[in-house]
């Protein structure tokens, strides 16, 4: 099947389209929210990684959105962006608006087909739908020519009439058409029914990428997104570390590995610079503040750890015995010693290049320098995790108002802790002492006495970058004021120093999200 694309013209027969909707699906599942600066740096990532459509948000849900949707618009090249929107106009409009200054560009619309949905939560006859898949596929397609199309809950849609809107979408205009397992219900065996029996059966199929988005609420997303490709699925639709509503997307990662490793099995292949994978899912992990889980596959700390004395022994003697994948080939250096104090601007460059920091500005590289040289003073091994902390830190907190200068704090068994703060706040540099139970809390309640506030803390947590009792610590921090929930993160070999930094980037997002006149937040 031959198909000419709006935006990707013929599409070879062996070639599967990445569409990443980590900024989008992903950022809207609790605790995920990213900010537009955070979320500018994960679209330069992803399209570094070579996803092949960024679907950056979904517009009408907020200003914030349709703000970030349009600087990423406005700033990334490579991937086609999109954006979300339901069947109403003014969905579509704003839309339309948000991606208008992208090179190239998508509408995605949806309406829910199963019956559950039409009943209790549009409250429309099927037929309504089906004139509103009409209505809005023709109404996008008057905005731009990449309209993709979604069936929400289409894998409990009955067989029938999800054909009827398929073929209507098409008629229409679209020109992909995207079956969500909205409910993570589906098992590998519906998947391939029912991307066999749509292409089988709907007029006009070959006129359409078939697309398959998945959760992953039984653990099946990976399978169902690998099923619906074996059936003919032309697109794959995934989230970086898996995230998204509820139990998640399918993991890009996994998806994307999988077909790699079993080119066997799988004839059709991404585009995608896998070894950029693990920088891609670490910066996701700093910017949210959710590592993966140890285990996690592809990109857990333990997924190429070999434990046990017998697994270590094949892999010496030759790692194909327990390495289905080598570490290397999704970004993962073998040897991740980097340099000490004594290595200089270039090397750090260099480093930062090959570590996939290759877009940082001259004062962002001379900032992060400054600190690694600080680091490499304190530190006697600096790892290239310990640099991927350090830099994703200082690029994420490029546009705060609250920076942070210095801490003295007094700690022990005798009396309370006391604390000694500087901070910058809007160009100002302030100071104040406080003393609390606990040198946490003194640090916290001088950020207090400089930067006044009512958020409450209600959640902080600190982790290791690396191994040894030197290894940096990494903290998170959640505030919450008004209803409203923001995380923060902070790294560094100072424990205290590290909750501080983390406390303040939380802070800076509460003031960006206060800034914002949000409306009614919605999801899809
Ligand atoms: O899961 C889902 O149905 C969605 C649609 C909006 C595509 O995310
Ligand atoms: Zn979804």
């Amino acid at each position: 099947m031959s198909f000419s694309h709006p935006n990707f013209g013929t599409i070879a027969e062996d070639r599967v389209i990445i569409f990443d909707t980590t900024l989008r699906d992903g950022e809207q599942s609790p605790g995920f929210s990213m900010n537009l600066t955070e979320k500018l740096r994960m679209a330069e990532a992803l399209a570094e990684l070579g996803v092949d459509v960024i679907e950056a948000g979904f517009p009408i849900a907020s200003v914030g959105d349709f703000e970030s949707v349009q600087e990423i618009a406005k700033n990334i090249r490579g991937p086609v962006i999109c954006g979300l929107s339901r069947s109403a106009p003014g969905d579509i409009l704003r839309a339309a608006e948000a991606i208008r200054p992208a090179e190239r560009r998508r509408i995605h619309t949806f309406i829910s087909t199963s019956p559950l949905h039409m009943k209790y939560k549009l409250r429309m006859e099927p037929d309504a739908v089906l004139q509103a898949v009409i209505d809005s596929v023709t109404l996008a397609r008057q905005h731009t020519d990449d309209v993709e199309w979604s069936a929400e809950d289409g894998s409990r849609t009955d067989p029938d009439f999800l054909c009827r809107c398929v073929e209507a979408a098409i008629k229409a205009g679209a020109t992909t058409i995207n079956i969500p397992d909205t409910v993570g219900y589906a098992l590998p065996e519906d998947m391939r029914r029912i991307f066999a029996m749509l292409i089988e059966r709907v007029p006009g199929a070959d006129r359409a990428i078939f697309s398959t988005h998945n959760h992953n609420d039984l653990g099946l997303a990976v399978a169902n997104t690998l099923a619906a490709v074996s059936a003919g699925a032309r697109q794959i639709e995934c989230t970086i570390n898996g995230i998204g509503e509820r139990a998640g997307n399918a993991a890009l990662e996994e998806v994307v590995m999988a077909i790699r490793t079993r080119p066997d099995a799988v004839s059709r292949r991404p585009n995608i610079v896998t070894e950029r994978i693990m920088s891609t899912s670490k910066l996701l992990s700093t910017i949210t503040g959710f590592d993966v889980q140890p285990n996690k596959a592809i990109v857990g700390r333990n997924a190429f750890a070999h434990e046990s004395g017998i697994h270590q022994d094949g892999v010496l003697k030759n790692a194909a015995t327990y390495e289905i994948m080598t570490p290397e080939s999704v970004g993962l250096q073998k040897n991740s010693l980097v340099m000490g104090k004594h290595s200089g601007r270039a090397a750090f460059r260099d480093k930062l290049q090959a570590l996939g920091y290759g877009g940082l500005g001259d004062n962002q590289i001379n900032d992060a320098f400054k600190r690694f040289k600080d680091l490499a003073d304190r530190k006697k091994i600096v790892y290239d995790e310990d640099l991927v902390a350090l830099v994703d830190d200082e690029i994420v907190r490029d546009h705060d108002r609250i920076k942070f200068v210095s801490l003295d704090v007094h700690a022990g068994s005798h009396g309370p802790a006391r604390a000694a703060m500087v901070l910058e706040v809007d160009g100002d540099i302030r100071s104040a002492d406080a003393m609390g139970d606990g040198p946490v809390d003194a640090t916290f309640i001088a950020i207090r006495n400089i930067f006044p506030h009512e958020a409450r803390l209600v959640l902080f947590s600190v982790g290791a970058v690396t191994e040894g009792t030197d290894a940096q610590a990494k903290t998170t921090v959640r505030l919450e004021e008004g209803g409203k929930m923001v995380d923060g993160q902070g790294a560094d070999t100072d424990t205290i120093v590290a909750a501080t930094r983390a406390y303040i980037h939380a802070l800076n997002k509460l003031l960006v999200k206060r800034a914002r006149t949000e409306p009614e937040a919605l999801s899809a």
